[in-house]
């Protein structure tokens, strides 16, 4: 096959490496905004419960504060996961590990949604 045909495959470990890079560049513009606005904002004064209900009651902010969330998880756990792929010896320790850290991600990914839609 030509070289301008071939496809590059990349491997489960270059992917973990490459998603905690680029969620780490995502969530960087977003905690920014996020600190921006409760933090020295809006919310700096006092942040109680009624402006957190105000703010997640706007569609746009519900999104954001999703994608927050998803990304410090994912990035968290990834990460994680790049790093136990860097010290478990055993091929069958890995694969544990890397069913239960998507068990726990898909748990707190659908709680921590699940609270923020309720809030909504
Ligand atoms: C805006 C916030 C954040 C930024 C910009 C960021 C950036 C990064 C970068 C660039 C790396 C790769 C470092 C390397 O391999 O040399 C990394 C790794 C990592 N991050 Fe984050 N991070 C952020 C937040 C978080 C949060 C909230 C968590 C936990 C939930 C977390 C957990 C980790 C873990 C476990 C690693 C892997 C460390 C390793 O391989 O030694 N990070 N982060």
């Amino acid at each position: 096959m030509p070289a301008t045909t071939r496809h590059r495959r990349i491997n489960a470990a270059t992917a973990t490496w490459l998603y905690v890079r680029l969620s780490a560049l995502g969530m960087l513009a977003l905690v920014l905004i996020h600190l921006a606005i409760m933090h020295l904002g809006d919310g700096r004064e006092s942040i109680d419960a009624r402006f957190v209900r105000d703010r997640v009651g706007r569609p746009l902010w519900l999104v954001f504060d999703i994608a927050l969330l998803l990304l410090a998880l994912t990035h968290g756990m990834a990460g994680l996961r790049g790093m136990a792929g860097d010290y478990l010896k055993s091929r069958r320790a890995t694969t544990v590990f890397a069913w239960a850290s998507a068990a726990v991600t898909a748990a707190f990914a659908a709680l921590g949604t699940a609270v923020l839609i309720a809030l909504h």
